[in-house]
Formats: C-alpha cells, structure tokens, sequence
C-alpha cells in the first residue's frame, strides 16, 4: 500500500478519521475531506496529508474532490466513501432528511464511482470503500431514512463488484454497528440500540479495515455478530423481524420509564 493515493471523505472526525490516519501511517499518500473543512485541516496537519475541504456529496462536490487528486498525483488508487449522516426519527422523518440521506449516504458513492471506474477499467486497478452501516444488512430501530439509504450503499456496492470484480476493481463495504464517535453521542435513544453488542473505537475499525484490505472481502464487519444477524435474517426473516420488534418494544418500555 504504500505510496497507494488514497482519499477519505468525512474525515474530520470519527471514523474517517481513522481511516485517514490509519492509512497515511501505512505509507499511503492521503487526500482528506470534510465538511468541516477546519476539522479537515486539523487532520491533514496531524498526519502529514494533503486537504480539500467542503462537501463530498453532490455531483459538484465529488468532481472537485476528484479532480484535486488528479491535479495532485495523476490518479486515484483507494477511495473511502466515508462521510455519512443520520437524521430524521421514525416517520416524522421529513422529504429533506430524507432527501439528504440518500444523497450523503448513496448518491455520493454512485457520483464517484461514475468518475473514478474509468480510470480503474484502464489501470485494471482501483479499490472502492464504502462506509455503509450494519444498518445497510439488517436495520436501525428509529431511523428509516438511515436504514434505507444504507441499505441502497450496500446494493450500490454489490452491484460494483459483481460487475467490476473480473477488471480489478476491488469493492468493499464496512458495516459496524456502534462506534464511539460523534453520530453515536448525538443519537440519544438510539445509542441503546447501537451499544447491543458494545460500541468500539474508530481506531478499531480502522485495524478491521487494514486487516479485511489484504484478503479483498466485501464484508468488513467490525462487530463479527453482525454475520450471525444477517444470515438469521435471510435464513428466517419473519423471526428476525419479530426479534428485531421485541427490541423495538423494549425501547419503548425503556422510553416510558424515563
Ligand atoms: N458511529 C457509528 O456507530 C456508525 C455505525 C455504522 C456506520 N457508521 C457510518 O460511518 C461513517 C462515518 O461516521 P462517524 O460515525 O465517524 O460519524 P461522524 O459524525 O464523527 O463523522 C462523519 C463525518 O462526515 C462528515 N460529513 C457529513 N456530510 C458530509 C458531506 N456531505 N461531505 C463531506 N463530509 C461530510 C461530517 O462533517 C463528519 O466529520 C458514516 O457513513 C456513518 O453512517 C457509523
């Protein structure tokens, strides 16, 4: 990896900044973003990277996000679609959350792939990182538009590498449950949810992720239960279903009681 120029949206904070970290200590050159652009700076400072500040979504966002790696180094080898938000609380969920779900947490992975695959087809090289959620494989209790817009970054991603996979573009998604970061401080009820079977570092996922990009698999699960949970789901939906509503209920009770 070294020397391998590698990009991480949403990397002021969390996860991607672990990444971004992660990555530039293993040698990589490594181009950070946020939308936090001052975040952004502050990591790329620490590290020793490079830094484009400003949105990593919209079509505008990710050309000039594309086009300051190329400027840069001539290309693009890795490309973290990290950066990613949840909102909206059940079906009180507006049009604009979720309008801005899917274009934070698909639509901007569907933008860059357009621009960086081309490139990748002609080297027979390029490997394509999606942080989607465990939420994109079974659900998140209280948030659809989440759940629903990771669920399209997981089939976005399954459709890349089962199209791609034979011209070297290797395609991986990352789906914790809950990490210690911002959106899992900000998530109030919700944390319950996500704490169930612990909540781990960034700099945890980052090791997951190193170790899961020297075999190529698609699945990076840094909770390994979350295996178990997705094939009880495929395997007998309407008892997951009904377990995934007991802990809907115990939610509430938990609601009620405080
Ligand atoms: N924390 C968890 O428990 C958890 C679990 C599963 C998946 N995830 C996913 O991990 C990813 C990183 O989240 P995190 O937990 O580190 O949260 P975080 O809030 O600490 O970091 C997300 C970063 O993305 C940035 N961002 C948001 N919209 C952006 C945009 N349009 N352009 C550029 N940057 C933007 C934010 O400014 C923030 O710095 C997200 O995709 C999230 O859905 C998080």
């Amino acid at each position: 990896m070294a020397g391998q120029r590698v990009v991480v949206t949403g990397a002021g904070h969390g996860i991607g900044r672990a990444l971004a970290t992660r990555m530039a200590a293993e040698g990589c050159r490594v181009l950070v973003n946020d939308l936090d652009t001052a975040a952004a700076e502050q990591v790329a400072g620490e590290i020793g990277a490079e830094v484009l500040g400003g949105d990593a979504a919209s079509e505008e966002g990710v050309g000039k996000l594309v086009h300051a790696a190329r400027e840069l180094w001539g290309g693009v080898d890795v490309w973290f679609a990290n950066a990613g938000i949840e909102r909206g609380r059940g079906l009180a969920a507006s049009e604009d959350d979720w309008a801005a779900s899917f274009e934070v947490n698909t639509l901007a992975h569907v933008r860059a792939a357009r621009l960086l695959v081309p490139e990748w087809l002609e080297r027979a090289s390029g490997r394509f990182v999606v942080t989607a959620s465990a939420a994109g494989l079974l659900t998140m209790l209280g948030s659809p538009a989440y759940s629903a817009s990771k669920h399209a970054a997981v089939a976005f991603a399954e459709w890349l590498s089962a199209t791609y996979r034979h011209r070297g573009v290797v395609v991986q998604a990352i789906c914790p449950q809950g990490v210690e970061t911002r959106m899992v401080a900000e998530s109030g009820p919700l944390r319950e949810v996500l704490a169930h079977d612990g909540i781990v570092s960034p700099e945890h996922v980052a090791d997951v992720v190193w170790e899961a990009m020297q075999d190529d698999r698609f699945l990076i699960l840094p909770h390994p239960q979350v295996a178990k949970y997705y094939a009880a789901r495929a395997s007998d939906t309407d008892r997951w279903l009904s377990g995934m509503n007991k802990v809907q209920q115990g939610v509430e009770a938990h609601d009620e009681r405080n």
